[in-house]
């Protein structure tokens, strides 16, 4: 079956770029993304995009307002599609039963409820927020119970697997799309359905088909894969630093095994956020499989996964404990450059970004921030670190942190540098100049490890990082509580 008219609900990091891509491929598809947010939709609709995401603009220039429109009437757009995507948050609940771990669906079930009263014709309803187990089931019942005469829903599950950052590109040339339906004649044709608009630049093969519950589950194993990966590896780091191992080399090494594979492990540009994963999906969709184990009383399994962001904890603590240690026992009063807010490079977004928590465990020493990140606003820095649910005084917070437009500026006068993303300008910058302005020793704290600490370190830095001992650090981290600089 063609489609001729498609909406979204949810004009975020996945329903902006996903639908820009749809429409882009498939011109004879009107496609309409709706949001509650009037300034996301006047973000969207102007050149000034809500979210930074490379190769993205000129995509949403070329079809908007001809077959892409971005509006905040939900419901028009509703009755108008003959397909509609829920693309809203479903972030972990901070309240209530499941709190600090479910997912919240309070956005996924309005969004259905809105459409039961509003549908007048049938729908394919699609889920593509990541959901726990069953939640299709739910949307169903809910659109069932509320149905009119002559309306019939079918629901499918097409779970969302680009990463920030590389969205056009993952969005484009996918490993697989991913589609699940009821396996009842009117399933399997809502899936040919969706199967249709992926195939106009998808090949067949790499669109995998499967029951409902298959494929809610399969996005939720895919993250907890890759966020189990990273911890294992942030473990080795723990483990080399106490030996002299390097977990570049110990990487490297397991990583050109093929049944292990390199990806995810690798310590180099864009790879390697040794200071622990963040980002919107991976804590909050491993929580979300936790607490699923425990509904299905599943403990010994639940405690598996949750081990993985116990180890993320630990990662991110280690390394703002790694920086007091090494600026001699206390950074109380110091200034310090954080380069780097968002939760890795070539996005704006800081949900769950390992900054914020290195950055609050220094704050709580009385250390002054001078934070620089090429895309980060200072509104959301600051929105971020004075979070009720993380920080306990505002003022002081404020008091201690000052935003700067300017690498350069941020770093003049310090006593150390704190590299909390792999900007890929971090490692283009002129170190000789920053050091010649830098309260001395001056330190270089590298949580990614993208730089060359070998040049570092002939220029005169201290250099410290995670994962391996670097042997001028070495000296000063050895000096007592009672040396300052
Ligand atoms: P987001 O917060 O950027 O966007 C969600 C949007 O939905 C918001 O703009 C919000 O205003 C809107 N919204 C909420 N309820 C609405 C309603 N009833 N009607 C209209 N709009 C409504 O979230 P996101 O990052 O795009 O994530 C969306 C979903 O996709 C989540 O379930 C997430 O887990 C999943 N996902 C995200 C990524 C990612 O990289 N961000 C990748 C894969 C999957
Ligand atoms: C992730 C999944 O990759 C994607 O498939 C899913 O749809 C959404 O969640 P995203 O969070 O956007 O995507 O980015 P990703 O590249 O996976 O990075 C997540 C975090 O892990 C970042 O903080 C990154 O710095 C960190 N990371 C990644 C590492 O610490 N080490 C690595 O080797 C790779």
């Amino acid at each position: 079956m063609t489609l001729s008219r498609i909406c979204c609900i949810g004009a975020g990091y996945v329903g902006g770029p996903t639908c820009t891509i749809i429409a882009d491929k498939c011109p004879d598809v009107t496609v309409t993304v709706t949001d509650l947010s009037q300034d996301r939709i006047n973000q969207w609709n102007s050149d000034d995009l809500p979210i930074y995401e490379p190769g993205l603009d000129e995509i949403v220039r070329r079809r908007r307002n001809k077959n892409l429109f971005f509006s905040t009437d939900v419901k028009k757009a509703v009755i108008e599609a003959e397909l509609i995507f829920i693309c809203v948050n479903t972030p972990t609940k901070n309240y209530g039963l499941g709190k600090g771990r479910a997912a919240d669906l309070k956005y996924v079930e309005a969004a259905a409820r809105m459409i039961a009263e509003v549908a007048n014709q049938s729908k394919i309803v699609v889920e593509k927020s990541t959901v726990p187990v069953k939640a299709a089931e739910s949307i169903s019942n809910i659109l069932k119970a509320n149905q009119r005469r002559g309306v019939q829903y079918q629901v499918l599950s097409n779970p969302e697997f680009l990463a920030e950052g590389t969205a056009v590109n993952d969005l484009l040339n996918p490993d697989r799309v991913l589609i699940g339906g009821e396996q009842t004649k009117e399933g399997r044709e809502a899936v040919e359905s969706l199967c249709w608009i992926y195939s106009h630049w998808v090949p067949r093969e790499n669109i995998i088909t499967m029951n409902t519950w298959s494929s809610e589950l399969s996005k939720l194993a895919a993250n907890a894969f890759l966020a189990q990966r990273i911890s294992s590896i942030n473990a080795m780091s723990a483990i080399c630093e106490m030996t002299g191992a390097d977990v570049t080399e110990v990487a490297h090494a397991v990583g050109t095994d093929t049944r292990i594979g390199n990806k995810f492990l690798k310590a180099s540009v864009g790879f390697g956020g040794f200071s622990g994963f963040g980002g919107s999906c991976f804590q909050k969709d491993v929580l979300n499989m936790v607490y699923l184990c425990e509904c299905l009383n599943l403990p010994e399994v639940a405690a598996y996964w949750q081990q993985v962001i116990n180890i993320n904890e630990y990662q991110k603590r280690r390394f703002a404990n790694r920086i007091i240690e090494s600026l001699f026992n206390t950074v109380t009063n110091k200034k310090l450059a954080v380069f780097g807010f968002s939760f890795k490079k070539d996005t704006g977004d800081t949900r769950e970004s390992a900054a914020i928590y290195v950055c609050k465990y220094l704050t709580d020493e009385g250390a002054n921030l001078r934070i620089y990140d090429p895309k980060v606003t200072d509104k959301k820095i600051f929105s971020e670190l004075t979070n009720p649910l993380m920080c306990e005084d505002p003022e002081r917070v404020k008091e201690l942190v000052t935003t700067y437009p300017d690498p350069y500026e941020a770093a003049n006068g310090t006593h150390a540098l704190v590299i909390c993303t792999e900007w890929d300008q971090f490692t283009t910058l002129d170190y000789s100049r920053i050091y010649q302005k830098m309260l001395k020793p001056a330190f270089i704290f590298d949580g990614r490890l993208i730089l060359d600490h070998e040049a570092l370190m002939k220029i005169g830095f201290q250099v410290v990082t995670i994962g391996k001992k670097l042997q001028r650090s070495n000296v000063h981290r050895s000096f007592s509580t009672s040396s300052q600089s």
